[in-house]
């Protein structure tokens, strides 16, 4: 009995001193925190956290508290930013100050704070530069990347053209696909949809994603150094990520041995002449870590968020065959059924390019984009947020603003076209962040999304084997990233 009550007694007083450690950090003593929840110690607001849905956990707490609020994950204060106003008043107009990366444990502990995505300072800010730079010298040296698209969007075509018009699930056809363009600029090669190699590589990405996204990640994400203790699928995502960095490591090895400095033909290449360049310079970031995490990072970003948002585009034909029947029809008045499509196309494609940023807009695809940090203590709205304090921006949120957008649940392309039917801007509309810390990928990306869509549209009449009244566009799972509900569609060959 002695013992038990020493016990407690420890247990309060560690609690006591976590708690008004807490306290002290939400003071901050030199201003307000934006207001939310009391956290409990440890726990911090955990109580009020769905693990199996955050997005809607914090939509709740911006109800309750306003467009801009602190909330504990268990020891991490974060500060969550709800509806378009906020966020862009964040990261636009005070961009520097909220540049900073948070880190997500169950997708970042695998890089250590290397690699461009999950890197701070002076390493995020050279390793930023130089890939963005690269990326469109890129575009892509001695074939352009727009010619590297339309071939394998010609690939697309012809696998979905062997489906004979039989039902299938799009998810796997499509990420090999894009996964390809991502290799084409990495590696400076694409592979055979059957090479085994790529299909081990697109699997463990695909793995990777999912078990990062199921709820016990959630928890990692939230108790990092207890989850890190207890057994559960958590582990499994870096095992993954293990097979990944091997597949890049010999990749890079490969390129190491036939490199001609004079003549680099990818993004590798070009990493690895830098690390020569800078090998004398101590505060270099070009060193073998940063090349096998950024390589990871590219791959990760840049194939499951179009192979998503595309599934999600073509489940959207699916449902509103109407809108598949206007975009046939301007692809066929502008394009034609004997070119393929082009990126300069797009300009004169109203329709398509209002329904693709529909797309984007509903699908949502990153709901709470990547997490922020504050570099230095930030005044802003009337509060004081703490240097170090992460930042959620809900990209979500900005989306499905009701004052920015009418009718935010509903999926219609009219939103982005004027009286006239020509494309109009939305300011509400973020599927690529904003800021400092904006997607890198967001040109490639955009072209890839208008190359392999029409392509796609050109050849084919796409259909559901259910009716349209019965296809649902709500999400499967909501975790980092929404996750399209599984359907399977038709293609059938279009007559001339
Ligand atoms: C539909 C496709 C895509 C969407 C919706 C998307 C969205 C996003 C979002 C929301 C972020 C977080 C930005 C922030 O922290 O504020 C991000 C970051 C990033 N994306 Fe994309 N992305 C897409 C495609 C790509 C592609 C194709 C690439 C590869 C070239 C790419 C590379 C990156 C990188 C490197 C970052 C980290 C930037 C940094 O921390 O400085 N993304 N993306």
């Amino acid at each position: 009995m002695e013992l038990l009550s020493g016990s407690l007694f420890l247990l309060l007083c560690v609690c006591g001193v976590l708690f008004l450690g807490l306290g002290w950090k939400g003071k901050g003593g030199k201003g307000r925190l934006p207001p939310g929840p009391t956290p409990l110690p440890i726990l911090g607001n955990f109580l009020q956290l769905d693990p199996n849905n955050m997005l809607r956990s914090l939509e709740k707490l911006g109800e309750a508290y306003g467009s801009v609020f602190t909330v504990y994950l268990g020891l991490q204060r974060v500060v969550v930013l709800c509806g378009y106003k906020a966020v862009k008043e964040a990261l636009v107009d005070q961009a520097e100050d909220f540049s900073g990366r948070g880190q997500l444990p169950s997708f970042s502990k695998d890089f250590n704070e290397h690699g461009v995505v999950f890197a701070n300072g002076d390493r995020w800010r050279q390793l930023r530069r130089f890939s963005l730079t690269t990326l469109r010298n890129f575009g892509m040296g001695k074939r352009s990347i727009e010619e590297r698209i339309q071939e394998e969007a010609q690939c697309l075509a012809e696998e979905f053209h062997k489906t004979q018009g039989t039902p299938f699930d799009p998810t796997f056809i499509l990420s090999r696909a894009v996964s390809n363009i991502i290799c084409s600029i990495v590696f400076g090669n694409r592979f055979q949809y059957d090479d085994e190699k790529f299909l081990t590589l697109n699997n463990l990405i695909t793995e990777r994603f999912r078990v990062g996204s199921l709820p016990p990640s959630q928890l990692y994400n939230i108790f990092p150094e207890i989850m890190e203790k207890i057994p559960g699928s958590h582990h499994a995502a870096s095992k993954c990520s293990q097979g990944i960095i091997r597949f890049i490591e010999e990749r890079i090895k490969m390129q190491q041995a036939s490199l001609d400095p004079s003549d680099p033909h990818n993004y590798i290449d070009c990493f690895l002449v830098k690390m020569d360049q800078e090998k004398n310079n101590p505060a270099s970031e070009f060193c073998m870590e940063n090349l096998v995490m950024t390589t990871f990072n590219l791959f990760f970003a840049g194939t499951e968020t179009i192979g998503t948002t595309l599934r999600y585009g073509f489940l959207t034909m699916l449902k509103y065959p109407q809108i598949q029947e206007k975009l046939h029809e301007e692809i066929d008045r502008v394009i034609g059924r004997d070119r393929i499509p082009a990126t300069e196309d797009r300009n004169k494609m109203p329709y398509t390019e209002a329904v693709l940023h529909e797309i984007q807009r509903f699908s949502d695809i990153l709901p709470m984009s990547l997490p922020h940090a504050a570099t230095k203590d930030i005044n802003f709205k009337g509060y004081v947020i703490p240097k170090g304090t992460y930042i959620y921006p809900l990209l979500s949120s900005v989306h499905y603003d009701s004052e920015e957008h009418s009718n935010p649940q509903e999926f219609d392309p009219g939103r982005f076209l004027d009286s006239q039917g020509c494309f109009k801007k939305v300011e509400a509309f973020m599927p690529f962040s904003a800021g400092k810390r904006i997607c890198m990928g967001e040109g490639l990306a955009r072209m890839e999304l208008f190359l392999f869509f029409t392509t796609i549209l050109q050849a084919f009449t796409l259909q559901s084997p259910v009716p349209p009244s019965q296809i649902s566009l709500a999400p499967a799972a909501v975790g980092v990233g929404k996750v399209p509900p599984k359907y399977q569609l038709s293609a059938s060959w279009r007559q001339h």
